[in-house]
């Protein structure tokens, strides 16, 4: 009896001891299975039962299940321990420093022109006109013939044409959209067209590719002192709530009158500036009259129905409204420049 009971004081000491050695949950396994496993110490013991005398045996039992329930106590806290090191080691490992600086997400902006075009956008829409948008490709009738310029015209020298072939072309112009919505739509006619338009010109001033900004407005009794007070609203809008228009008499084949109009120059207040050469005014588009023929080509009756159109740059009204010098700025997409049209 002393004997096992020194026995087993061993086997428990000698467990915790290699329980302690081992690195790791998979190595104190491998010493729990030598244990308390099914080949292990244990189950060796309680098979040599069997040789004992039915007098030895419930005691011989009791001490083993003691063992037992001994090694299972002391492995459980050696596998806790493990648990916790092995916690503590990934935690370590894992460490976050929440004091490093950030990646920082640049903010992007819209772009100038698409500001101005969303801002025009805005003006109209409000006015109730529908945006309509024309093709890019256009043909020779759409973008010069029925806006009343023929081929033998020479208005047509006004617009360096990129020709695609005898019949196609890049529009000059977004005046060609008129014609398609006026044949598509019958009066009261309230249209606003914007888009790309390519002509063969460059310089600070012109780009062989810029936007365009297109107004038609047909009804009955329409006159050119309607043209100008809806100039006059936008002018308002967009530039400055005193600026003011003025109708110059000019020419377009496609209306009659016509005129360019001029807004009163935002940064010096129309005393005269370097920005509008002294004159206290810019000049922002082309407007006047539809002409008769122009209506007739898309058989609106034009001793019924009168109109008036109207054409700006939005490159142009863009450099006007953020003092932007070389029209070039706005197509080389340098971030520098584009970053200070942040909100
Ligand atoms: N299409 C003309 C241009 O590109 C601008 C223009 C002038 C448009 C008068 C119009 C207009 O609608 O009535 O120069």
């Amino acid at each position: 009896m002393e004997e096992n009971s020194i026995m087993q004081e061993d086997i428990v000491k000698t467990a915790r001891e290699e329980a302690e050695k081992a690195e790791g949950s998979r190595a104190l396994y491998e010493v729990k299975m030598k244990f308390l496993g099914r080949a292990g110490i244990v189950t060796s013991m309680l098979k040599k039962m069997k040789e004992l005398s039915p007098e030895e045996r419930p005691s011989f039992g009791k001490k083993v299940n003691a063992l037992r329930e001994k090694l299972e106590e002391g492995f459980a806290a050696a596998e806790a321990r493990v648990k916790q090191r092995e916690l503590q080691e990934k935690l370590q490992s894992e460490t976050l420093d929440v004091t490093m600086p950030g990646r920082r997400q640049k903010k992007g902006a819209l772009h100038p022109v698409t500001r101005v075009k969303n801002e025009l956008v805005d003006i109209f829409a409000g006015m109730g006109f529908e945006i309509f948008e024309g093709p890019e490709i256009e043909n020779d009738y759409y973008n010069f013939t029925a806006l009343n310029t023929p081929a033998d015209h020479p208005a047509r020298d006004m617009q360096d044409t990129f020709y695609l072939s005898e019949e196609y072309l890049l529009r000059t112009q977004t005046s060609a959209g008129q014609i398609r919505f006026m044949e598509q739509h019958r009066p009261p006619i309230k249209m606003l067209s914007p888009g790309r338009v390519f002509r063969s010109d460059d310089d600070a001033t012109h780009s062989p590719m810029f936007h365009q900004m297109e107004g038609l407005v047909v009804d009955h009794n329409i006159t050119l002192c309607d043209l100008q007070g809806m100039l006059d609203e936008f002018a308002r809008t967009m530039f400055s709530s005193s600026s003011k228009t003025r109708l110059r008499p000019s020419y377009f084949p496609f209306t009659e009158p016509s005129v360019e109009v001029d807004v009163s120059c935002a940064a010096c207040g129309g005393k005269g500036c370097s920005l509008c050469k002294g004159t206290g005014w810019i000049e922002v588009l082309g407007a006047g009259m539809v002409n008769r023929r122009v209506l007739e080509n898309c058989h609106i009756d034009p001793d019924e129905y009168t109109g008036f159109a109207f054409g700006m740059g939005i490159e142009r009204i863009a450099m006007l409204k953020y003092g932007i010098n070389n029209i070039k700025l706005l197509t080389e997409n340098d971030v520098r420049f584009l970053e200070q049209f942040k909100d």
